[in-house]
């Protein structure tokens, strides 16, 4: 596995793959891998020749109060991981390479990263979008894999995408869980004991928002977000952000539950903030 750290060095590798007539994944991530990012490699490696995955913690997508200093990771960790997973290369940037002194060009992607997360994260999906369109324009992949674990952040990028004409295939993977329900993140990570249990509330949330709807044809949105929120206030460890049923695409809030809907949850587990979301009526 290579290991990249300057854009030029990276292009100029990728350039060679492309001569060759093989095709480039992008599978970008903030690096504390598991088994989420892990399955988003192995779908990318069993469809393009060559798989690059960026470990960059982004400094433009954290708010003033989150956790960018104490992100968790180890990048030794994870070049071990990477090297079990078989990816070709793995770039990993430091925040100059990536943002020189003087940089100042960001996207605004409008009102739909105002909404759920953006409400409570200013500025997150505006420093993610001008992330992953850097790395877009770096990498230059015929296709990219994003997890269905971050939904709003997948819908984001789709538009990106197409708004800004990239020639990039976006892939969208399922969320891979812990055995008990607890969808896998790098923040799972801050969990205590007592809060790793708790926080298999998000799951169970779902699960109940997905009997209400499925088996037994509940249609009004706000009956079915207040039998979740009675779990979550169940749990005295555990603080609803939001609850949300929304249209996939706009994202925006549904009246009435009729066609494909997405059940969105982001909740705080003592002090870490976690997401989770089911779709339903799909496929
Ligand atoms: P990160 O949180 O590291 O996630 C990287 C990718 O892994 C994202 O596409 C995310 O949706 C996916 N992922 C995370 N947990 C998952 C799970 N349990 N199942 C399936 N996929 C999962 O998302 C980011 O980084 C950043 O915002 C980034 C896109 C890299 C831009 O900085």
């Amino acid at each position: 596995m290579l290991v990249f750290e300057k854009i030029t060095d990276l292009r100029a590798q990728i350039r060679e793959w492309r001569a060759e007539g093989q095709r480039v994944a992008l599978v970008p991530t903030l690096g504390n891998l598991h088994g989420g990012h892990q399955s988003l490699m192995e779908t990318a490696r069993g469809i393009c020749e060559r798989v690059v995955v960026s470990i960059f913690v982004n400094p433009t997508q954290f708010g003033p109060d989150e956790d960018f200093q104490k992100y968790p990771g180890n990048s030794e960790v994870d070049v071990e991981k990477l090297l079990s997973t078989g990816v070709d290369a793995v770039f990993m940037p430091d925040a100059d390479e990536m943002y020189p002194e003087g940089f100042s060009t960001s996207i605004d992607v409008g009102n739909i990263g105002k909404i759920l997360c953006g409400q409570s994260r200013t500025g997150h999906f505006s420093g993610v979008a001008t992330v992953v369109a850097k790395l877009f324009n770096i990498v230059m992949p015929d296709k990219a894999y994003f997890g269905q674990k971050d939904y709003q952040q997948s819908v984001i990028i789709r538009k990106l995408v197409r708004e800004l004409n990239f020639d990039i295939e976006i892939i969208s993977c399922p969320i891979i869980r812990e055995p008990d329900g607890l969808a896998m993140s790098s923040r799972n990570a801050y969990l205590s004991e007592e809060e790793r249990t708790a926080a298999t509330v998000l799951s169970k949330m779902l699960k109940r928002g997905e009997e209400l709807i499925k088996h037994h044809g509940v249609s009004d949105p706000v009956a079915v977000g207040k039998e979740m929120m009675k779990i979550i206030d169940s749990e005295p460890l555990a603080t609803p952000d939001y609850i949300e049923i929304i249209d996939p695409d706009t994202l925006e809030s549904v009246s009435t539950i009729e066609s494909p809907v997405v059940l969105c949850i982001a909740a705080r587990v003592g002090a870490t903030r976690l997401i989770d979301n089911m779709v339903l009526g799909e496929g």
